[in-house]
């Protein structure tokens, strides 16, 4: 009887599994009513021969044992111990599985490669990064060889990176293009550390049910090594240490998971100006823990400019055929008119806005709505 433990996500873990047809454990535990019918006539000493129940493959899934009560967790081995099986996979399963399978089986463990970043991937980046944000520079003159550390130390340590400054300058976005440079989708693991309370942070961050979601549980079904930690000056400062391990080794074992961040790169966001009050808010023994910290500049009046020139010229290309064509004379005016207030503009977002806001408003007057 083979076990393997898979870490990883959701389409590796399918394409992991060699074979076509299995059961999966919760089919099986649909069946325990009967398996535990036949635990009781056993030990009352009756002469009933409990059924014999054999399968080729089993397969346990991560989204199982979130449908499973921890008396049924616990009660995998007892089940396991009455059936009978070629191959049983877990994905991601909680730390105690691991224990009880571990005293059983021999079992085998594989981690899902994220790899590492490369140059190839590196001049990627920098092609996006050039291409959609503005003003920046120097963000990215130091962000380049922050991400190829990796390639020069020996370790698998975790990179911790601390994006600061205003709202709306890109510090979001550069995450997703180190995810889209390197891992080819923009699906990064974004955790808001702002929404929770501080009970709630508690519980995700140490780890309260195996149900229940938790840093580690969602860490070990990530689809790209780029993790997005936003707002990550808005954890209570007590519960900080709930990283140092994660920043150190790159593994965080809560009450009930243990995941690997082996060459992850861990990106935070906060919005203060200076490193100082950077330090000052996370405490030392975090602020230690961040291998760099990059600035993301305010925008000035030109860069702004840029922004929205480009901003309008994709709405405008985006509009419907015909929309597109009963504006397009005041094309140049519409332009201006929105030039003129520049200084008016807070950040990027707010440039978006009153693009779009102005483009439809002038579209609704063109057609006499207005
Ligand atoms: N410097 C820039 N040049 C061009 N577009 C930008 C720039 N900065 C931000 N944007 C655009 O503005 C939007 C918001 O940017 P983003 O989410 O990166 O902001 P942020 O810096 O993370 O802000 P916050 O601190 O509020 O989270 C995105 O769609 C992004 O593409
Ligand atoms: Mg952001």
């Amino acid at each position: 009887m083979n076990v393997k433990v898979f870490y990883g996500p959701d389409n590796a873990f399918k394409e992991f599994i060699e074979e076509t047809t299995f059961v999966t454990m919760n089919d099986i535990m649909l069946q325990v009513i009967e398996i535990d019918r036949s635990f009781t006539i056993r030990s009352e000493g009756s002469e009933y021969e409990p059924k014999e129940f054999f399968y080729e493959t089993i397969v346990c899934h991560r989204q199982e044992y979130s449908s499973m009560s921890i008396n049924s967790i616990n009660n995998i081995m007892l089940i396991l111990k009455n059936v009978k099986f070629n191959t049983l996979y877990f994905q991601n399963p909680p730390n105690n599985i691991i224990e009880v399978i571990r005293r059983n089986f021999v079992v085998d463990f594989i981690y899902y490669d994220y790899g590492k970043i490369g140059v190839q991937s590196l001049i990627e980046f920098k092609r996006l990064f050039r291409d959609r944000l503005i003003g920046q520079e120097k963000a990215l003159n130091v962000l380049l060889p922050v991400l190829n550390i990796p390639k020069v130390r020996s370790s698998q340590k975790p990179i911790v990176i601390m994006f600061y400054g205003p709202p709306g300058v890109g510090k979001t976005e550069t995450a997703k293009l180190i995810s889209q440079a390197i891992y080819g989708s923009d699906k990064i693991k974004r955790f808001q550390l702002s929404m929770f309370q501080t009970d709630q942070a508690y519980r995700f961050l140490f780890g309260s049910k195996p149900q229940e979601d938790s840093l580690a549980k969602s860490l070990m079904s990530r689809e790209t090594n780029v993790i997005l930690l936003d707002e990550f000056d808005k954890v209570h400062p007590n519960l900080y240490s709930a990283f140092y391990e994660l920043f150190d080794e790159g593994q965080i074992v809560d009450g009930n998971y243990t995941a690997k961040a082996d060459n992850s790169i861990f990106i935070c966001t906060s919005n203060y100006l200076t490193t100082s009050e950077i330090e000052k808010n996370v405490g030392g023994a975090i602020f230690s823990r961040i291998t760099e910290c990059i600035k993301f500049e305010p925008l000035n009046e030109n860069e702004k400019l840029k922004i929205m020139t480009t901003e309008f010229k994709r709405s405008f290309e985006s509009l419907a055929l015909d929309d597109k064509e009963k504006l397009s004379h005041l094309e140049e005016e519409m332009l201006l008119e929105l030039s003129s207030d520049i200084d008016e503009y807070v950040n990027t977002r707010d440039i978006k806005n009153t693009v779009d806001m102005y483009l439809s408003y002038k579209l609704l007057k063109e057609l006499r709505v207005l």
